[in-house]
């Protein structure tokens, strides 16, 4: 314990979890196993879906990165993360903040292929931290076990 304090002074920063009265205040959300287990493999692959998109634009490749934000993260991919039926299990606020990530994603792609074409990327850059912050959102909010 006297390490991890030691850890978050030298990070120069408070972290609530030190504090000794760290109490989680989000919302639990029941859902079967089943589905927590397919809700974290989503999760693992919208993390990597972002970091692919990173590296995309690091080398300059915006095409690519529109098509992993639209395909993966965007309204493109609401079928393939089973979305509908997710949502079932899901407060009213929790799925709002699902399809504005969604949105956000799919505004990205169109954005950075605008990149493609007047080499700006500044606006994309909006739009992309717009995706993340919907990810901070909901897990501010919500927990699922
Ligand atoms: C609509 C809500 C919501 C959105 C949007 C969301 N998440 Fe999550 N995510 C959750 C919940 C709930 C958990 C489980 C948290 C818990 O119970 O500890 C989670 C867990 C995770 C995990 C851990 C998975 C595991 O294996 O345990 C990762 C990684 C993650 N999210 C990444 C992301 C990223 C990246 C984004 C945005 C691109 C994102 N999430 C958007 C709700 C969301």
């Amino acid at each position: 314990m006297k390490r991890l304090i030691f850890l978050s002074l030298t990070m120069g920063v408070a972290l609530p979890v030190f504090s000794g009265e760290a109490v989680d205040k989000r919302t639990l959300v029941k859902m079967p196993g089943m589905m927590q287990a397919h809700m974290k493999a989503n999760m693992r692959d919208h993390l990597l879906a972002l970091s692919e998109i990173e590296e995309a634009l690091g080398a300059s490749q915006y095409a690519n990165a529109a098509d992993i934000a639209e395909r993966r993260l965007g309204m493109s991919s609401l079928d393939a993360h089973g979305a509908s039926h997710m949502a079932q299990v899901m407060p009213k606020d929790m799925q709002a903040i699902g399809t504005e990530m969604h949105r956000a994603a799919s505004r990205f792609a169109v954005s950075v292929r605008n990149a493609e074409v007047n080499g700006d990327l500044r606006p994309a850059m909006t739009d992309l931290s717009k995706v993340s912050r919907q990810c901070v959102a909901c897990h501010a909010a919500y927990r699922i076990h």
